[in-house]
């Protein structure tokens, strides 16, 4: 399914001011749409951000028979009828939700064809937890040219660790244990906000689920699934990006929308670079009225420093008086927006080594997954092709801080993750326009 080409042309104005509401999460709303499959009733999910990710999703839904409704920030998905266990190949390569409707699929249809998944190419991205999981409860997994092709009479519950705690997994396991006979075990399990969000939303569709404080997740399955109702809770990536946008360019941006238990590490990290915060039950607002200095940090899983929140990060590091180091441990190849950025006139360089931090998976590969970032650099604006959806908020970030307008090309990209972006940079006075 081939993507608008929109460009958008940013013209810096000083200080951003202004507040900013973020909406639920893009990394909840389309799992909690899958969720939705497994229940015997409709599920309504509220809340939900305005993003690309939700009519992608609600496309792959319909085709295999589901009605999706979408009305204002209410999804609605009636899947109690399926009449397909093929998502069309014409989804491949757009988000990363194809291989957790493998489970659910399983469960309604007996089988599946979910094509090769998507999502933004920041590492290898492999899919060996979540078809080792599969196997493991029972499925029979072909991996196809252009897709992955499941069988299963039936799914059991089984005893499972994954390797490294990976949100998409952990996902897959929860969605297929939790109609699955008998009880799984997930040990090493991820836990961040969303993952949580999306086990609770299972609760209330009647899953037996616990989370032991050991990341270990136990399942009782084979209890049947009714549809159930949630309001998503705030997107922690747009909130983080949107007090970076306010910090770089030494205005003042109010975020309303995310709680700030979702933003903690966050917090903690402006808060040692000398950003001066205000929090209350409804909104969230940094300043940095001395200007900001260096740090290091070390991307990680829930409740560490999200690796989503590492490129905002960086173009704030060219802005801070001195040395940065970032140490990305989540995914190896999670830098390749350095590039442009270093065009605009960032100084950044890229080691294979663990700077910051302990060692991490990465310490014996090639892949530079440590950046050295001086500062303060004076940022020019600049012609780039945004690459994905983290890199190109990045992006705009640095034009709103940058001399001289930016030129940005691909913001499909931008807009499958962040919720009407166009008008919140409106609002906090930056001049964007669409070309
Ligand atoms: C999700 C989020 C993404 C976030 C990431 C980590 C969505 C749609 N995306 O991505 O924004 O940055 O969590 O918080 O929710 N891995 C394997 N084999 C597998 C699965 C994962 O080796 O089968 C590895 C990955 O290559 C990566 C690490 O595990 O190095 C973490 O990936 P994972 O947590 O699965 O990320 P996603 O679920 O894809």
């Amino acid at each position: 399914m081939a993507q608008p080409k929109t460009s958008w042309r940013i013209e810096p104005v000083g200080p951003l001011r202004g507040d900013v509401t973020v909406k639920g999460s893009k990394n909840a709303v389309s799992k909690h749409m899958v969720a939705a499959l497994l229940g015997s009733t409709p599920s309504t999910v509220r809340n939900c951000p305005d993003i690309g990710e939700v009519p992608i999703t609600a496309g792959m839904l319909r085709s295999l028979g589901a009605f999706v409704d979408v009305e204002g920030d209410t999804v609605r998905v009636d899947a109690t009828r399926l009449t397909q266990a093929d998502v069309p190949t014409q989804f491949s390569g757009l988000n990363r939700i194809p291989i957790l409707m493998v489970g659910p699929l399983l469960h309604r249809m007996g089988e599946a064809f979910v094509p090769i998944v998507g999502g933004d190419q920041i590492g290898r991205r492999p899919l060996d937890y979540h078809v080792a999981c599969l196997r493991a409860m029972g499925a029979e997994i072909t991996m196809r040219e252009d897709g992955l092709e499941a069988k299963a009479s039936s799914l059991h519950g089984a005893r499972l660790r994954l390797p490294f705690p990976s949100v998409g997994a952990t996902e897959t396991v929860l969605l297929t244990a939790v109609l699955a006979e008998g009880r799984t075990v997930l040990e090493n399990a991820a836990t961040e906000p969303e993952v949580i969000e999306l086990a609770l939303f299972l609760q209330r569709m009647g899953a037996r689920i616990e989370l032991r404080p050991d990341r270990r997740f136990i399942i009782e399955g084979g209890v049947g699934l009714i549809g159930a109702e949630h309001a998503l809770a705030g997107d922690r990536i747009e909130a983080f990006s949107y007090l970076v946008a306010g910090l770089i360019t030494g205005g003042r941006v109010r975020v309303f929308g995310c709680p700030q238990g979702r933003l903690v590490t966050a917090i903690s990290t402006l808060h040692r670079m000398g950003a001066r915060f205000e929090i209350t039950d409804d909104y969230l607002v940094a300043e940095a009225a001395k200007g900001l200095g260096p740090s290091v940090v070390m991307t990680d899983t829930h409740p560490g420093f999200m690796t989503d929140w590492q490129s905002p990060l960086v173009v704030l590091f060219t802005q801070a008086d001195g040395m940065s180091v970032v140490h990305e441990t989540v995914f190896e190849n999670r830098f390749t927006y350095v590039g442009a950025l270093k065009a605009m006139g960032a100084e950044i360089e890229l080691f294979d080594a663990c700077l910051g931090g302990r060692d991490c998976r990465f310490h014996e590969m090639n892949e530079r997954h440590s950046a050295v970032v001086h500062g303060p650099t004076k940022l020019r604006g600049a012609e780039i092709t945004v690459p994905d959806i983290r890199g190109g908020f990045a992006y705009l970030i640095g034009a709103a801080a940058a001399e001289g307008e930016t030129v940005l090309h691909d913001i499909h990209h931008i807009e499958r993750g962040f919720h009407k972006a166009f008008d919140s940079l409106t609002d906090l006075g930056l001049k964007v326009e669409r070309l």
